[in-house]
């Protein structure tokens, strides 16, 4: 057993597929918080996490609401300081804390896509100069030319540049919060919810698009979603987050077909005919515990049905239990 999580993946066309774009590790981000009474605290987000995105991957997060999903794809794009001693690779370089300076230039390599079109896009500015806008902040000259290829590029005719955002639709909005984001040419894209607000007849066509982005740009997704039934669509690996930990990671089939910790498996019995066997629906009792006071030992164990003594005292190592496997739980590597 190892714990280190070099895992090889689906998509093995791609030559550069090996490459890791992003190696993290012991990542952490802590916010300081008031309580009502104006009590001061530590709220731990993310807590510890380790993990690495190959090139060309896509690479989902997938756990409830507050877990740590967006602080964790934030922090990686420098947009949150992460704490001490936490370390973050990109293309091999230290990226842990990018200073102000070099925020700007990394902003050409990482982009984030975000779940509410509508409040990302200005409303008081046409489409035309929401996509010239990084052009001009970056200095770069044809951004006229570059605009009309985005257009094309996210399946939006020319004449929506002269509209507003209030103008369209939901699904086409977050064309342009797409198009906007490879205005650049980033490598890497945090993809934060990116369909979770849009109709669902209009989810797989923005879904069939970041696709067909993908190929033909070679980008790397991180990929953040409560609904496993768009994760088991897109994903080449899957992580699961549950107050602020990362409990299981593996490859997307693996994750589906041969899933391991308790929590997982509660998670995909909300969704039982997705693959394989129909799954005999898991009702977690009791509310998920805030990150500010996290439980003792496993954090899962007050909601775990398959709960041990041990899971009470004692926080479970994240450990590699089969070919590109990993899970923190005492039941499962015991
Ligand atoms: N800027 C902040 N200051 C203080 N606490 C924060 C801040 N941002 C997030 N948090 C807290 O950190 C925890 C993780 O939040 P985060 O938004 O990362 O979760 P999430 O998994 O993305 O949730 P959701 O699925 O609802 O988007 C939550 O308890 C949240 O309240
Ligand atoms: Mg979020």
């Amino acid at each position: 057993m190892q714990h280190n999580n070099t895992n090889s993946i689906a998509k093995t066309s791609n030559h550069d597929v090996q490459k890791n774009i992003l190696e993290v590790s012991h990542l952490k981000k802590t916010f300081q918080i008031k309580s009502p009474d104006g009590k001061k605290g530590l709220l731990k987000a993310v807590d510890d996490v380790s993990f690495k995105i190959k090139k060309g991957e896509t690479f989902s997060l997938v756990g409830e609401s507050g877990c740590g999903k967006s602080t964790l794809g934030r922090t990686l794009l420098g947009l949150y300081t992460p704490d001490r001693g936490s370390k973050i690779l990109f293309n091999g370089e230290d990226n842990s804390n990018i200073p102000k300076s070099k925020r700007k230039n990394f902003a050409k390599q990482a982009q984030l896509i975000f779940q509410d079109p509508s409040a990302c896009l200005n409303p008081r500015r046409t489409i035309k100069q929401i996509l010239l806008e990084p052009f001009k902040i970056h200095k770069m000259k044809n951004g006229e030319a570059k605009i009309m290829e985005l257009m094309d590029m996210v399946g939006l005719a020319s004449r929506f540049l002269d509209r507003f955002p209030h103008e369209m639709s939901g699904g086409q909005k977050q064309r342009v919060g797409i198009a906007r984001a490879l205005a650049l040419g980033p490598e890497l894209i945090v993809c934060d919810e990116p369909v979770s607000a849009l109709d669902v007849s209009i989810q797989a066509q923005v879904i069939n698009l970041l696709e067909d982005l993908q190929k033909q740009l070679n980008l790397t997704y991180l990929f953040i979603s409560h609904d496993l039934s768009v994760v088991h669509h897109i994903s080449d690996r899957v992580a699961v987050m549950y107050l602020g930990k990362i409990v299981e990671l593996t490859t997307r089939d693996n994750l589906y077909e041969q899933t391991q910790h308790p929590y997982t498996k509660a998670l995909l019995s909300s969704i039982p005919d997705i693959c394989g066997e129909p799954r005999e629906k898991i009702i977690l009792t009791g509310d998920v515990p805030s990150p500010s006071n996290p439980p003792s030992g496993c954090r899962f164990h007050t909601r775990c049905p398959a709960v041990m003594d041990i899971c009470k005292t004692k926080e479970p190592d994240f450990i590699q239990t089969s070919s590109n496997h990993f899970v923190a739980c005492h039941i499962c590597t015991k």
